[in-house]
């Protein structure tokens, strides 16, 4: 299991490194836990938090990446930048990303092979919205965000990094898709990945809670989640990092 905590655009360096504290502190006591933990940042919280995760065995990942390696990008981060600040991961094509400035496929499947180049893990995040689910195109869009990566960075590299399903419609929202929902879905993006993706890690995200993380985790193809508003206060990311280790 991987619970992985995106903090989007949140909070302030006293509350970022408060945050990582109180992760780390808890974490330190649960050494032989069998489950792993990631948490994406504000990139400008970045150093404090891998300064404060550096014993905890916390991954720290950015919650995006430039495709470009380096030169004149105002205002970009290259991914080997955030190697060098002690960054292990990253997302890459989160919905909020793609839906609100206009990220598509191809520059999702760019941003993930400048991840790897520099030896960052991407967590792909993938899902339809609600009117593509109601039209019933839910498995070809998923199919096709992740294909569009595939044809990139071929579909041995896909599973080496980590997968995130999270259908539109359930993030931020407090609706969450069934645990039925989310293992249809996982156990087709388990498919398409074939023998080498076994070991992928696919997370759920959208909505995820303390209530409902247990039956979503209990499903076969759900290696964790991809928590938004529930990572934002220590002791509910806990329970579910709890909940992950129970399951
Ligand atoms: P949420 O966000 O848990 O607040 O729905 C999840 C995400 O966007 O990664």
């Amino acid at each position: 299991m991987l619970i992985a905590g995106n903090w989007k655009m949140n909070g302030s360096l006293a509350k970022a490194a408060d945050l990582a504290e109180c992760l780390a502190q808890q974490r330190l006591n649960r050494i032989k836990s069998n489950v792993r933990v990631a948490v994406f940042p504000p990139a400008v919280h970045l150093p404090i938090v891998v300064h404060r995760l550096q014993q905890a065995r916390i991954y720290v990942g950015a919650q995006d990446v430039s495709a470009h390696t380096d030169g004149a990008f105002t205002g970009e981060l290259s991914a080997s930048m955030l190697a060098d600040v002690g960054c292990s991961m990253v997302l890459v094509g989160h919905s909020e990303r793609r839906a609100r400035l206009h990220e598509s496929n191809r520059e999702a499947a760019n941003k993930y092979a400048a991840a790897q180049a520099s030896g960052l893990t991407p967590v792909l995040c993938v899902g339809e919205t609600l009117a593509e689910r109601d039209a019933g195109h839910t498995s070809e869009v998923v199919e096709g965000q992740i294909s569009a990566v595939a044809e990139q960075v071929g579909w041995e590299n896909v599973c080496l990094g980590v997968i995130a399903y999270e259908p539109v419609w359930a993030i931020g929202t407090g609706i969450t898709a069934s645990p039925q929902q989310a293992q249809d879905v996982h156990a087709g993006i388990r498919q398409r990945l074939g023998d080498a993706g076994e070991q992928t890690y696919i997370l759920y995200g959208g909505s995820v809670n303390a209530e409902n993380a247990q039956a979503l985790f209990a499903q076969e193809d759900v290696d964790g989640g991809l928590i938004g508003g529930a990572a934002l206060q220590a002791a509910e990311f806990l329970r579910i990092i709890q909940l992950a280790e129970e399951a």
